[in-house]
């Protein structure tokens, strides 16, 4: 599993130590590395790497190594909408086959908030910088099928978050 954007490293430890079956690789920016390290060092679990430096608009920092699973929390809302587009570009070229990228968050569909919560916190959002925003689930489509990735399921978490999960398609 290859996570992008894992911030302070709190998913990638609670996710990491309730699926010991799966090496967890967390990355982000490198600012972000050394408060990671720290949740990390403490929870010492065999199946996490340490963080990659991965800015997902730098086509040369993303891995060589393939994935069978992508995930990434929170920051497509944090991302502007050129990097959310790097980020569908590039992710599969690190993914085999078949592999599977899973995106939580808050996200729009048809143009429409699904809650007055998430439109008050896209307002925020977009008052502290423009480039942040809610994302539309439309939006993503056309970004995911320019990159032969397919929206297998749209997952309603709590408090109007959703899990998207994306397929690579097979090379036809
Ligand atoms: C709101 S935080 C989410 C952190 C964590 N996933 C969570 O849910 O708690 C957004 C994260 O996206 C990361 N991020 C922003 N731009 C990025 C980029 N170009 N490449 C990789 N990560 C980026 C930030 O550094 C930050 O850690």
């Amino acid at each position: 599993m290859l996570e992008i954007g894992s911030g302070t490293g709190q998913h990638t430890v609670m996710f990491a130590k309730a699926l010991p079956g799966i090496h967890w690789q967390p990355s982000d920016l490198p600012a972000t590395h050394s408060g990671m390290r720290a949740w990390i060092n403490e929870a010492e679990l065999a199946n996490v790497g340490d963080p990659l430096a991965l800015d997902v608009n730098k086509k040369q920092e993303w891995p060589r190594q393939q994935f069978d699973l992508i995930y990434s929390a929170n920051t497509l809302h944090i991302m502007p909408k050129t990097t959310v587009a790097a980020l569908f570009a590039l992710a599969p070229s690190v993914m085999r086959p078949g592999a599977s990228m899973f995106i939580y968050g808050p996200f729009k569909e048809n143009g429409q908030h699904s809650s007055d919560s998430n439109r008050t916190f896209d307002a925020c959002l977009r008052a502290t910088d423009p480039v942040h925003g809610i994302r539309d689930i439309n939006w993503l489509k056309r970004l995911a099928s320019d990159a032969r990735l397919h929206l297998i399921e749209n997952i309603a978490m709590p408090n109007n978050n959703c899990l998207l999960v994306w397929q690579r398609m097979e090379a036809s």
